[in-house]
């Protein structure tokens, strides 16, 4: 039921398992998933679709068992000259520093993302997977103190909140940042934390971590 026109193309490709026919005929359901629980939400395509729906486009998707999938999104195409997007708000150079940071954070791209963005702002970065790791990283490392923590607050084998009470009483005045992408999670609910320690909403920006962590290390 596509609207002739013109459309923008975008293609992505896997070469992974595929999908069986009946799994293709539910796979923009929202809730439908063949992960095992507590793995998917079922939501990422029915989000991407209703994404793509609401800029009057649409999606195609071809699967082969065992060879891969290529979902195909068409965008219809503006014909009309774009207005010159405004100047984010905030401009400018991030602030930047040479403290001694770790971060806890399970899920490889994020901790990825949150490390490397620290560090080209300046800062030494010890990255951490679960609270257990971070308490060893912290045990062992040599170098110039930790002055603040960056730390999600559920993962597995420790959370954020179990791992920030034992290096509370080893190290007194360090700094913590927690993130979470849980809205409902009792630290955010919470609202009242502790001098020192501050709550950041996932997704974050570069630009909103990197002011938070300076704004928490000079409070
Ligand atoms: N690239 C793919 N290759 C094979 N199967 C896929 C692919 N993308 C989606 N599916 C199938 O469609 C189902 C629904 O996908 P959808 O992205 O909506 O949810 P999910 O991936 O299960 O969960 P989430 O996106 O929350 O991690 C998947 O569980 C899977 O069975
Ligand atoms: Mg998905």
């Amino acid at each position: 039921g596509a609207i002739p026109g013109d459309y923008v193309m975008l293609s992505v490709s896997d070469t992974g398992a595929g999908m069986t026919d009946e799994v293709k005929a539910r796979l923009f359901e929202p809730f439908f998933t063949t992960k095992p629980l507590g793995k998917g939400t079922g939501l990422g395509l029915a989000t991407c679709q209703t994404i793509v729906q609401q800029s009057g486009g649409h999606i195609g998707v071809h699967s082969e068992v065992g060879k891969g999938t290529t979902f195909k999104a068409y965008f219809p195409r503006v014909e009309q000259p774009l207005e010159v997007a405004a100047r984010p708000i905030q401009a400018g150079p991030l602030p930047r520093g040479t403290e001694t940071l770790l971060v806890v954070e399970d899920e490889p791209a994020v901790r990825h993302l949150a490390c490397s963005i620290l560090e080209a702002q300046g800062y030494t970065v010890l990255c951490a997977s679960n609270g257990q790791e971070g308490l060893r990283a912290v045990r062992e490392h040599k170098g110039s103190p930790i002055r603040l923590v960056v730390t999600d607050v559920i993962m597995p084998l420790m959370g954020g909140k179990v791992m920030t009470e034992w290096l509370k009483t080893t190290h007194p005045g360090l700094k913590i940042l927690f993130t979470s992408g849980y809205t409902d999670d009792a630290i955010a609910q919470h609202g009242v934390l502790d001098a020192g320690v501050e709550f950041l909403a996932k997704p974050y920006t570069p630009a909103t971590l990197a002011r938070k962590v300076r704004e928490l290390l000079d409070c």
